[in-house]
């Protein structure tokens, strides 16, 4: 976002893996005898085939979708969104990560349920997701950066993990943490070593438990693509994109308000609350209209991002100031 991306890490695209190869994995690996020709196999392939065994959740989508939740917009083509992503852990500026974040293995992939709930635990996600209420919702992302997309996320609401989790009735927030790893995760070793790993960001509990506030595991009808945040990340679509915190390990409870990520990087610049209003500009660039994902239109930015009657009288009792909205 603030940042400049100095790419000296960067890998040449004559380095990079064909994304053919990426799709052809999952055929790969069944034929593959395993030991021996990956042996013999390019070393990025390797690395990548390595790290995603066959998906078990992959026969749970697509799943019914909830069409409650109605949008006045067009689907952003499944290629559109895909190659076009923020995950700073992968490339210090929104672009195509899909072959970076392909190196992010899923499996074994645990959540830990910590703070002030009942009894701490861990849990597998392969193991959570049974548990869950699957649907399908179709909402519209805003990026703080003015750009848009409009997906179908499946998943289930954040509500039903917190009534899994147990929270005491003493916790206020839900702290949620992305994965921490070095070896995985370029920007965490790198230039932006000094960035406050790992990228964290939170909600109220009354917030967490709206109606509104989804976990996505799965869009377009299959599992999450890694780019997007697999195997399991936050949408709340009333809120800017950096809410959404992407690949969650720990969703922590507490009684303290966190300081996420970008607060902590720039106070001024991106807050708590973060709801979209287009009437309350970024310091550096206007709020009011975004670009949709998959050509140059642009459309009027709307308050909570067309969400106002879901989450609006979350916020009646507040003063209705900027530190609301950035
Ligand atoms: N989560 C993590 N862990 N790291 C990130 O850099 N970027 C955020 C959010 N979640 C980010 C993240 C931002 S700024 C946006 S706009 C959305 O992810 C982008 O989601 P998408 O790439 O699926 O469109």
């Amino acid at each position: 976002m603030l940042i400049k991306n100095p790419r000296g890490w960067e890998l040449p695209d004559s380095a990079a893996t064909p994304e053919s190869l990426f799709l052809n994995r999952r055929t790969l690996v069944k034929a593959l005898a395993a030991g021996p020709m990956l042996a013999s196999l390019p070393l990025g392939l390797e690395a990548a085939l390595a790290a995603d065994p066959p998906d078990p959740t992959a026969v749970l989508y697509p799943v019914k979708r909830n069409d409650k939740y109605k949008v006045d917009r067009d689907l952003t083509t499944e290629k559109a969104a895909g190659s076009w992503n923020n995950f700073y852990e992968f490339l210090a500026q929104a672009g195509d990560i899909t072959d970076r974040a392909a190196k992010l293995p899923v499996r074994p992939w645990e959540v830990a349920i910590t703070g002030m709930v009942e009894k701490p635990t861990k849990i597998a996600f392969d193991d959570l997701i049974k548990q869950m209420p699957l649907e399908e919702r179709v909402y519209r992302h805003r990026c703080v950066e003015a750009w848009s997309m409009t997906v179908p996320w499946s998943g289930f609401p954040l509500k039903a993990l917190v009534d899994f989790a147990k929270p005491l009735g003493s916790a206020k927030y839900v702290t949620m943490v992305t994965f921490l790893d070095k070896d995985i995760a370029p920007t965490q070793r790198q230039f932006f070593a000094g960035y406050p790993w790992p990228y964290t960001d939170g909600l109220t509990m009354e917030e967490a438990t709206n109606e509104l506030a989804f976990i996505a595991t799965g869009v377009y009808g299959k599992p999450i693509a890694k780019q997007h945040g697999a195997p399991l990340r936050l949408a709340a679509p009333w809120k800017y994109g950096f809410k959404s915190v992407k690949s969650i390990v720990e969703f922590r409870f507490t009684d303290q308000r966190p300081t996420t990520f970008w607060e902590t990087l720039a106070p001024r610049e991106y807050g708590f609350w973060a709801n979209v209003n287009p009437q309350v500009d970024h310091p550096r660039w206007s709020q009011a209209d975004e670009r949709l994902l998959g050509g140059n239109l642009r459309r009027a930015t709307l308050l909570y991002n067309g969400y106002a009657e879901f989450v609006a009288p979350l916020y009646a009792s507040m003063p209705q100031n900027r530190t609301l909205f950035m």
